[in-house]
Order: C-alpha cells, then structure tokens, then sequence
C-alpha cells in the first residue's frame, strides 16, 4: 500500500490547492488566541489586532484573532467530506492587559464557531500538560482570594461534518484492519487523557532553539490517537496549522495519507530531517502496540477472565469479533515526490545538489513539499 504526503507553504485562510469534499479527518492545533508567542503572528493577519493589543483592549483582539481562524474553519467545512470529523487542539489563555488579568476561553469561542458552521459538536478530550511549575502559583501565594488557578489542560474539540456518519462498503477490509484493540479503545475513548507528555520536538542541529521554541509541537501520540480512533486506512487527513509537520509524522506511521499547510516554510523544510527516521518509528509504534496487547492478555488472564476470539494475523487472542482483522502496518521506504517547478528542479532553493530529496520551489511563492511511503504488513522479527 502507498501513501502521498503533501505540503503547502502558504496561508490557510485560503485552501484553493484542496479540493472540495476530499478529506476525511482533520487534526490540527492552531496559534492559540491571546498567547503572546502569536501577537505578532495575528497581526500579520490583520494589524488591527495590533493596535487592539495596543490599546489594551484585549477583548478586541480576541474577537479579531478568532476572525482569522474562523476563517480556516470555513475552509475546512468545503473540504471536508459528509460525516468527515475535525479535531481542535485548543488551549485557554490566560493574560493581563491594562493590569486586569482574565482568562480568554478559546475553547468555547471555537465551539461556538464549528456550531454556527453547522458541524455537530461530539464530545471533546481534555488532555493534561506538563505544568511549568514556576508558574504554577499565580496571583498572591497563600493568601486568600486573587490567587488564580494554573491551567494544566488542553481541549481536544471533536467536530462532525453534517448529521450522519461516514458510510463504508459492508465488510470494507480498510475500516476492519484499521481497528484498534479493545484495551486501545477504552485508553483513548476516555474524556480524560492523562497519560499524553508534551515533547519538545527535536527539529535537529545546533542553533535550532529559536525555531523550535517558535512551533509549539504537540506530542505525536495526540495526532496518533485521534486519527487512528477517526480515520481508516485510505483515509486524508488535513493539519491547515501544519507548523513541524506531527500530523504528517502521525499519518504516515498510520497509514494514512495527508495534507498539511503552514505559513512558515522554515519549519516545513525542517520535516526532511525526520523522514530517514520514519520507517524505525512506525516498526516500533506498531511493536509497541502490539507488545501492549500481549500484556493486556496476561493480565486479563491472571484476572481469571477469557477470550472468545482469535486475531487472524497475530497469534494472540482478542476481547471482540472486530479486533479479529486488525492488521498493523510499517513504512518499508518513504521518498521525497517532485515538486510543482517547471524546471524539474527537486532540491532545495538554496542548494540545487540537494540531495535530500527537500522538493519545495522557491520561485513562485507557491511551494509545495511531497512525500510517498510504501507501507507492509508489520514486520514481527
Ligand atoms: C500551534 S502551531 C502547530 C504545531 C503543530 N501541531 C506541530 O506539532 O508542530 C500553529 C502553526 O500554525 C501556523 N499558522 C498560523 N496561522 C496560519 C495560517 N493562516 N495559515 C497557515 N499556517 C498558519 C503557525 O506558523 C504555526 O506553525
């Protein structure tokens, strides 16, 4: 099996290089509203957010830095298939402006966006992050009452496109081998995740600080949960907030194949450094999961409790007759697709001996990165 990967440097707002009704899934974690690190991002977008900020009228600016993102929202609900699912990672924000501090509930606002959109809202994973414990204390210390609670969680806000659930053909083999393990089910259907560490991605080399402090990664086991949970194989997935690429990173382990546009062509040209890296992480993703069953089985069996069904692919018994097809795939080879030059130019603007494969085209401010992986059943040995 095969996937196709592709990238768009370019802004989001505007998604005119994806067609309408072509993706399944979309997982994203957008620049969170009223977070300083975005101030200046927003105001790129529209400076009167700027001024807003300026003035001290933080509610202006909230309501304007929304307005952009809603209106990536309006272009996820055109490419979104009937009963296509979207995913928000959305954190709260908390600020003082004009020495008044308030929390801005981005959450919500998002909320209130998908719904007006007509999406029906499912219901949302909290997952908690790691807390900077310096900061974990906020407001006057021990003494009653302006002490502020320290947000340590982000929403996972889940979306259906229109009213009704994807169909499949009856028996369809890429929805039954896609399917997770029952002990899978009850970790990742829970509202509550906490067993998610936030990672800081390693974009690689010396002098990358800056960059990796500006791309505000999730861990990949969040893009990793929620499109094995929404997506069979076969499947699109969309990140338009693609930033280092985890989405990416995720569906390829997946099986899946993706979509991503990001603004900053920095942190997209940086995803050529991970690939080398990929066909050892999606083996051992997928030995991982499966090393997990078998310690699931042996509890469950100390436990005095049984198993009606045997895995067809793996020798190892599971809970239900719809884990029977589960078949866990690797990446055998991933390579870098040609780029949209005319000049069949595949390498990187800077370096036409590039090779590493690094296919975006600096000429037309219109680049497009692309990556193909060959998948095969998991390797046990
Ligand atoms: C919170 S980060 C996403 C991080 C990503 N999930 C990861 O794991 O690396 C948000 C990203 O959205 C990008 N961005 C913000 N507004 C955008 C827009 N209008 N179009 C495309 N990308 C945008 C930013 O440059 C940033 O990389």
């Amino acid at each position: 099996m095969e996937t196709t990967h592709r990238v768009f440097v370019g802004d989001s707002r505007d998604l005119a290089a994806i067609d309408d009704a072509s993706v399944e899934l979309v997982v994203t974690s957008p620049p969170y509203p009223m977070i300083e690190m975005w101030d200046d991002l927003f105001t790129g977008l529209d400076p009167a957010i700027g001024d807003a900020l300026e003035s001290g009228d933080g509610r202006a600016a909230f309501d304007a830095m929304h307005a952009q993102l809603d209106r990536v929202w309006a272009e996820l609900e055109r490419v979104l298939v009937d009963g296509g699912i979207a995913c928000i990672n959305v954190g709260d924000a908390t600020r003082t402006i004009d020495g008044s501090f308030r929390v801005y509930p981005n959450h919500a606002r998002v909320l209130e966006a998908f719904e007006s959109r007509g999406f029906d809202p499912l219901p949302d994973v909290l997952w908690r992050k790691p807390a900077n414990s310096a900061a974990k204390f906020m407001g006057s210390g021990m003494i009653p009452p302006n002490a502020y609670v320290t947000l340590e969680h982000e929403y996972v806000l889940v979306f259906r496109k229109g009213g009704e659930s994807r169909g499949f053909e009856p028996g369809a083999d890429r929805r039954y081998e896609a399917a997770y393990f029952w002990e899978e089910r009850n970790r990742w259907f829970t509202d509550l995740w906490t067993d998610v560490q936030g990672e800081l991605q390693a974009l690689g080399g010396d002098g990358e600080g800056d960059l990796r402090d500006r791309s505000a990664a999730y861990p990949l086991e969040i893009p990793y949960r929620l499109i094995c949970m929404y997506s069979a194989y076969g499947d699109t997935v969309l990140d338009p907030f693609w930033g280092t690429g985890t989405t990416t990173l995720a569906a390829i382990c997946a099986g899946r194949h993706s979509l991503g546009s990001e603004l900053e062509e920095a942190f997209v040209e940086r995803f050529d450094d991970r690939v080398p890296a990929i066909p050892a992480l999606s083996r051992s993703i997928g030995r991982t999961r499966l090393e997990r069953h078998r310690e699931f089985v042996t509890s469950r069996l100390e436990a005095g409790k049984g198993f009606e069904y045997e895995a067809d692919y793996y020798d190892t018994p599971v809970v239900t007759k719809m884990e029977r097809g589960i078949r866990l795939r690797e990446v055998d080879a991933i390579e870098a697709l040609d780029g949209d030059s005319d000049d069949g130019n595949n390498g990187d603007s800077d370096d036409d001996n590039s090779s590493d494969g690094n296919n975006g085209d600096s000429d037309d401010g219109n680049n497009e990165y692309g990556y193909r992986a060959e998948h095969v059943p998991l390797r046990l040995e």
